[in-house]
């Protein structure tokens, strides 16, 4: 049996690493992709549908696959601290692979607007974490700032070494399918993971490993919608806390990437992605977050709107954990019921 080596052993050739890089790695990588019959019947049965669940990563989103390089990079450069501003992702990817690379990690989010399980894995790992008072375009701001002027290296993904370790989903998308899909469905945020797959698929057509190459449609919340917009939301709102950013690093290069694919960009309402949400949990058994969620939505959308052709092939990037979010989960589950301990009771309740 051969064993996965993570991203940047596993797809050398294709990044910008030599013998002299210290790889820093969790085994980040090789998630799953799943087709997804139930949401294929819901919506068009002559689609073929399939979630590649980055959720399934170390830190348990698809940050793990830019972490690795740009942790890997400071290291090679003899960093021993790094930074960055986040919805909670990046933070908690950040926070565990400075701490497998031994150096220090310093946090900032935006307070009263991080999940749960995000904001305890940055703590866990050790992270000093800052809380804002405002929002990730703020923090970012900052911490940019300091990244300049300090001794510390920024891990956003506007540190190149991110996207290059991104661009491998494209890349596992094409050897799991043996084939680039048609469409690819993603949501957007600070807009780098849509840069870096399309990177990453235009590289492998480049190398003649695939043949297509798809379009790149991106998903914003309806209440954080900069590049759909064509504006800087200065407040932006959404349930869909990791991707409630208002003015997106990479704004350029996603625009540049969903133009040169012929793809677009669409907005979801809060509705619409909770409803995908508790779509995606109860009809696949599939628990991801909100801002995953987004994409399952713009499928929803864009097929009753007829915007793809029959028969394609579809992926969508399902980004970060149902688990990172336990308490939208619970506020959109059923509540549980209290019972004694009686078997009568329980039967009552059951219905049986
Ligand atoms: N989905 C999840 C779960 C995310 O955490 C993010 C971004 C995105 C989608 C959007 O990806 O920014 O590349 O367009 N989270 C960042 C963070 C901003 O700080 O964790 P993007």
């Amino acid at each position: 049996m051969k064993t996965w080596r993570g991203v940047i052993e596993e797809y050398r050739d294709f990044l910008p690493v030599s013998d002299k890089t210290p790889v820093v790695t969790l085994f980040e990588g090789n998630t799953p992709l799943v087709p997804a019959p139930r949401l294929a019947e819901a919506t068009d049965a002559r689609m073929q549908i399939y979630l590649k669940c980055e959720g399934f990563n170390p830190t348990g989103s698809f940050k793990d696959r830019g972490m690795t390089m740009a942790i890997s990079k400071a290291l090679e450069t003899g960093a021993r601290a790094v930074i960055c501003a986040s919805t909670g992702n990046t933070s908690a990817s950040a926070a565990a692979f400075a701490a497998r690379a031994g150096i220090r990690a310093f946090v900032m989010v935006p307070k009263g607007a991080i999940a749960l399980g995000k904001l305890s894995q940055a703590g866990i790992h050790g992270a000093r974490v800052l809380m804002v008072d405002g929002n990730f375009d703020q923090a970012l701001t900052i911490v940019r700032q300091i990244a300049e002027r300090h001794p510390v290296t920024l891990v956003n993904s506007v540190n190149p070494f991110r996207l290059e370790g991104q661009k491998t989903g494209a890349f596992e998308v094409c050897d799991q399918l043996g084939r680039a899909p048609d469409y690819h469905l993603i949501p957007v945020g600070n807009a780098g993971n849509i840069t870096a797959y399309w990177r990453g698929y235009r590289e492998y057509h480049r190398a003649g490993r695939v043949r297509e190459l798809p379009r790149m449609v991106g998903f914003q919340a309806a209440g954080a919608a900069p590049i759909y917009e064509n504006r800087i939301i200065e407040e932006p709102r959404t349930v869909a806390t990791a991707i409630k950013i208002g003015n997106p690093a990479s704004w350029g290069p996603a625009l540049e990437a969903m133009k040169d694919s012929r793809g677009w960009v669409d907005i979801v309402t809060d509705e619409e992605i909770l409803r995908a949400y508790r779509l995606l949990a109860r009809e696949e058994g599939i628990f991801m977050e909100p801002a995953s969620a987004a994409t399952v939505a713009g499928l929803i959308k864009s097929i009753k709107a007829g915007r793809f052709e029959s028969g394609s092939t579809l992926i969508l990037t399902l980004t970060g954990h149902g688990l990172k979010d336990p308490d939208t989960a619970l506020e959109s589950a059923s509540r549980p019921t209290t019972v004694p301990p009686q078997i009568d009771a329980v039967l009552a309740q059951l219905g049986l």
